[in-house]
């Protein structure tokens, strides 16, 4: 898209998370925790036509640069968006968020019978056995996770 048919402005500093599959732009909100207070800029776009994905979301959070803690929780909800950090209007980093094949201590089980629900002082760890569409296994209950079982947590 050219600069002047540009939907959604360019942001002077702060991070622009791309590429989120439509529909998913306010789950990454929830995960970054702007919910109902917000301090500072962020612009959401919904449904921006993408030459790649068809239909894109785009998140524009001005005067922040994400932690890589909340790059990887975004990687769970949103395996193909790409974070730009941007200076001065440039982007001075991209980088396409990946799943790690081990997740510690992001996510909780969903049975509530698991050891990791416990009061017992073990970390959640889950396995990813897929991708897309996300699968997950509960390494102390064998528990599988799914998508819909994620978002909640955040
Ligand atoms: N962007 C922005 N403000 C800036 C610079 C870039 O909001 N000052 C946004 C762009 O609108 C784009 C994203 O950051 O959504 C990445 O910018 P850029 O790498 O210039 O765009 P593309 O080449 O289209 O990115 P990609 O190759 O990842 O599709
Ligand atoms: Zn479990």
């Amino acid at each position: 898209m050219s600069e002047t048919t540009l939907r959604v402005s360019k942001i002077r500093d702060g991070t622009v998370i791309d590429h989120i599959t439509g529909g998913h732009a306010l789950e990454v909100l929830k995960i970054l925790g702007i919910t109902d207070h917000v301090d500072g800029v962020v612009t959401v776009g919904m449904n921006v036509p993408s030459k790649t994905l068809g239909l894109k979301d785009m998140v524009k959070i001005e005067g922040r640069e994400l932690k890589s803690e909340e790059v990887d929780k975004i990687a769970l909800l949103a395996p193909h968006a790409s974070i730009n950090i941007i200076r001065d209007y440039e982007v001075i980093d991209k980088q396409l968020v990946r799943l790690p094949k081990i997740i510690k201590e992001t996510v909780k089980c969903a049975n509530p019978a698991c050891i990791s629900n416990s009061k017992e002082p073990v970390k959640s760890t889950f396995y990813v056995e897929n991708e897309e569409p996300l699968r997950l296994r509960c390494h102390y209950c064998g528990y599988i996770m799914e998508k819909q079982d994620i978002p909640n947590q955040f």
